[in-house]
Order: structure tokens, then sequence, then C-alpha cells
């Protein structure tokens, strides 16, 4: 069905490796900076998994605590991801690593979906020296604020980006 420019909504999925722990606290982080804007109609924000162990569950609870003591929601339901799907429906699909990165790439149908996959990484600036975000799924409650720290980090320069126009 087409969309009227007006209708569109930009659309970023968020992908880590289990949909528990990275992603859906980037997909809370990321619509709380835009509801705070008041952009809430301007943007669609998912996030999914490369595995399907976690389909159906809430988050880590480690994570949804950590983002709670920041004022996060951080309540997606894990889902994996369908290539046959996300690409169409999903203008920026943003990885947490580089096995993430490799995974999904490997998966477009075409230049133009291989194109939508982006690093977080890429839009850290408080983090010059991070190349990715670490899996804190075997760590302790500092790994865990770790990866919010950078989440934050990067959603704040991805909506930058994103809102530059
Ligand atoms: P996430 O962390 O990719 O940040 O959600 C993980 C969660 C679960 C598993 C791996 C990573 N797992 O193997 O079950």
């Amino acid at each position: 069905m087409m969309k009227t420019k007006a209708e569109e909504k930009v659309s970023i999925l968020f992908i880590c490796l289990g949909n528990i722990c990275r992603s859906p606290a980037a997909h809370a982080v990321m619509q709380h900076l835009v509801d705070e804007r008041g952009w809430g109609n301007l943007y669609l924000i998912d996030s999914a998994g490369i595995g399907g162990w976690h389909v159906g569950q809430l988050p880590d609870k480690r994570m949804r605590e950590c983002g709670r003591q920041r004022g996060y929601n951080v309540n997606h339901h894990a889902r994996q991801f369908d290539a046959s799907r996300d690409f169409d429906c999903f203008d920026k699909i943003v990885v947490m690593d580089e096995e993430n990165y490799r995974n999904i790439t490997s998966q477009a149908p075409n230049e133009t979906a291989r194109k939508k996959v982006i690093r977080m990484a890429d839009f850290f600036t408080q983090h010059p020296s991070a190349t990715c975000v670490p899996d804190p799924y075997y760590g302790g409650t500092e790994d865990f604020n770790f990866a919010l720290d950078l989440i934050e980090d990067g959603c704040e320069g991805i909506l930058k980006a994103l809102s530059n126009h």
C-alpha cells in the first residue's frame, strides 16, 4: 500500500543476539528519546534477535532493572529477526557488534537491504574508543550498566543523524 510522505514514519529496528539484553534496551532508550521530543508519531521503533531461544520472553531481569533505574521501561517481548519481512519493513537496522553485522548482512537479499544495516558503534560520541556494544549476558551489573551507557550514547547519535534534515 502506498503511503504519503506525511504518513511515513522513520522505522528503526535494533538487533542483538538474543533480544533480551542489548536490543530491547536500545529499543526502550530510543523510544524514550523520541517520546521526550514529542516525535512519537514520526518514528517506529522495534527490536529483534538473531537467535530464537528467548522468543516471547520479557528482557533479562538485570537489564530491566538497570533500565528502570535510569527511567526506561525495558519491556519488549523477544522476537526473532525475519529477513523476509524486516528488510522491507524497516529503514534502518542497527546492530550491536560485528558478529551481528555479519549475520544480518549475510541475510540481506540485495544491496539496498544490506545498506540499511548500520553499527551502533559508528554513532558513539562519548565513547570514541568503543567498537561495539559488548554482550553483557554472562557479565555482572557493571556490564549491563556499561552496555546502557553505550546504548544511550549511540541512540543519541543515531537520532541526531536521522533528524538532521
Ligand atoms: P543479547 O544477550 O544479545 O544482548 O540479548 C544475549 C542473551 C542471550 C543469549 C545470548 C546473548 N543466549 O545465548 O541465550
